[in-house]
């Protein structure tokens, strides 16, 4: 077993649990973007950043293993202070705002994010509604890469592919020719894990919608 200490706390894990696995089991709450326990770890966002006593500087919890020893403040000021700005960041690609149910929407209050300060350029508003059950508004998509990951990993599909670099990062169902031609087999785990609803099933966001009319 490795004892470390979190939050002032001792506990004991099983060797190669993560810092976040340890810190949740602890009951403290770290925010995360691009994880999804049901994923192996990206680290991808930096959402997750906490301090660790000596360290250099913040580190991921979601892909730092759990070292004997290790001293863990998941309130560390500059840990808070760069992911909170990641996610403003993020917030300020975004052609609109993620609606309040969503997990980015959730985080951002997490770390008392509102209207982004900088304003400029976005990802381009696009949608493909030709999948009977999926809507993918590519101008929500935060390239954290779950839909793509949940595609491969839960359901073997391989349908999705992230494509483009900076404010055209994306994913593509495909060869980039839309759902209904990719090798999607319409299980939904893309748009289960997708933090933004840039991927939803179309009974959900007509749910959402009649509810904000
Ligand atoms: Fe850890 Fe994204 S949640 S890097």
């Amino acid at each position: 077993m490795t004892r470390l200490t979190i939050d002032g706390v001792e506990v004991e894990v099983a060797p190669g649990t993560t810092v976040l696995q340890a810190a949740r089991a602890a009951g403290r709450d770290i925010p995360t973007l691009c994880f999804d326990e049901r994923l192996a770890p990206f680290g991808a966002c930096r959402v997750c950043l906490v301090g660790v006593q000596d360290a250099p500087g913040p580190i991921a919890s979601c892909t730092t293993a759990c070292r004997e020893g290790m001293v863990v403040d998941t309130q560390a000021p500059a840990a808070r202070r760069v992911a909170g700005a990641v996610v403003e960041l993020v917030l300020s690609e975004l052609a609109a705002p993620p609606a309040e149910h969503t997990e980015l929407a959730a985080v951002a209050r997490q770390f008392g994010v509102g209207e982004p300060r900088w304003p400029g350029a976005v990802h381009p508003e696009r949608e493909d509604l030709r999948h009977p059950y999926l809507a993918f508004q590519h101008g929500l998509c935060i390239s954290c890469g779950r839909c793509v990951r949940a595609c491969d990993e839960i359901q073997g599909a391989f349908a999705l592919t992230a494509t483009g670099r900076g404010f055209t990062a994306n994913v593509a169902a495909g060869i980039d020719a839309g759902f209904r031609e990719s090798a999607c087999v319409s299980c939904g785990a893309c748009a289960d894990t997708c933090p933004t609803d840039a991927i939803a099933e179309v009974s959900l966001l007509a749910l959402a919608e009649s509810a904000t009319i």
